[in-house]
């Protein structure tokens, strides 16, 4: 399973990426704003720290302003996928971008009978949002399953499944039991997976029993 950032702070996903485990990383409109920054800064930041898909999402709703759009992000940098939403327009875009060789990340997607449309209209990548259907009550994993067996009946389909609205680790998980080629992780939740407690306590344990030995490795 390969390992997106989730984020647009450049500072953290600079950190993250220097443990060699980051794909790739995934940004929306909300980020970019949290981040305060100028759009095509960041994403020119962030390609240059990533050399895997980085994803800046068109803002326009109409086909052809995203089609402009989504052809400037991809002249940033070799890395962007053009991200459009799961609509008519959006799909048409998705189709237009990915003829002309760009990478499109179709974000958004909530039922399968979408990504079967993402996948038709050459997406390399569609994002099923977990948490977002988790918090009305339904359940995100099992669409992301239900995806994921789908894409896997049709050998010549070409798009990842990206797990998006990952909140927790359990999230990840799940999402790579089911098979899922790719999770975009938000920093914290990336952190979390490290840790566990009894690594921790073991490590501790390790450590003072070295120090008695007065050895020295190097
Ligand atoms: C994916 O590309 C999205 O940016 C993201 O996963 C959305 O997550 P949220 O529901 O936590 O905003």
């Amino acid at each position: 399973m390969k390992f997106f950032v989730d984020s647009a702070d450049t500072a953290e996903i600079r950190d993250l990426a220097a443990t060699g485990l980051v794909d790739g990383v995934t940004t929306n409109p909300s980020l970019i704003a949290k981040s305060g920054r100028p759009f095509l800064d960041v994403i020119a930041e962030i390609c240059a720290i990533v050399g895997g898909p980085v994803s800046a999402e068109v803002a326009a709703t109409d086909h052809e302003t995203m089609l402009a759009e989504g052809r400037k992000l991809a002249g940033l940098a070799s890395n962007v996928a053009v991200k459009v939403p799961l609509t008519p327009d959006g799909l048409r875009t998705c189709k237009a971008l990915s003829d002309d060789g760009v990478a499109v990340n179709v974000t958004l997607c909530f039922s399968a009978g979408q990504a079967l449309l993402a996948a038709k209209a050459g997406a390399a990548f569609v994002s099923p949002f977990a948490g977002r259907l988790d918090d009305i009550g339904h359940d995100g994993m099992a669409l992301i399953r239900d995806i994921c067996a789908i894409y896997a009946n049709y050998d010549d389909l070409r798009t990842s499944v990206l797990a998006a609205s990952v909140r927790g680790p359990a999230h990840v998980i799940e999402a790579a039991r089911a098979g899922a080629h790719v999770a975009t992780v938000p920093p914290g939740v990336l952190r979390q997976l490290f840790r566990h407690p009894l690594t921790d306590a073991g490590l501790e344990a390790f450590l003072a029993d070295w120090r008695k030995t007065g050895q020295s490795i190097l």
